[in-house]
């Protein structure tokens, strides 16, 4: 009885996550073409002072703080300093080997 139980849960569980990857990348792909290019705001404000850091040099949460500190810097606005982070966190999840390039 438990057995089933922790089974239809986990399945309840896989759905929902399912649903909400999903529901996820719909709002992402319907947003995208109102939302600022967080990769081209990068490309022309965020490698003028140093060379571009790779997004998977830095968790989530380290970006956050640094473009809060580079956007002064670089003088972007707040929806660049969002487009700018957005993009780095979308795409830092596949290397977690933090710190580390793979042309080094
Ligand atoms: C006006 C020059 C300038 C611009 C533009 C600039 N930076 Fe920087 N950045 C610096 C300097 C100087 C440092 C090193 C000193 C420091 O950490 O404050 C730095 C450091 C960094 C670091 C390393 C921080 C650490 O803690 O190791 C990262 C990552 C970074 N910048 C990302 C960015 C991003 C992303 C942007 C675009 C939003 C950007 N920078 C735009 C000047 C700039």
């Amino acid at each position: 009885m438990k057995k089933i139980r922790t089974s239809r849960i986990a399945t309840a569980m896989v759905g929902g996550i399912t649903l909400a990857v999903t529901i996820w990348a719909a709002a992402n792909t319907a947003g995208a073409a109102k939302m600022l290019d967080g990769a081209k705001v990068y490309a022309a404000n965020c490698g003028n002072c140093h060379s571009e850091r790779y997004p998977s040099e830095r968790t989530d949460k380290e970006w956050s703080m640094i473009v809060m500190h580079m956007q002064v810097r670089a003088r972007l606005t707040g929806d660049e300093a969002r487009a700018v982070l957005r993009y780095l966190q979308a795409n830092n999840k596949d290397n977690r080997n933090q710190g580390t390039r793979s042309d080094e």
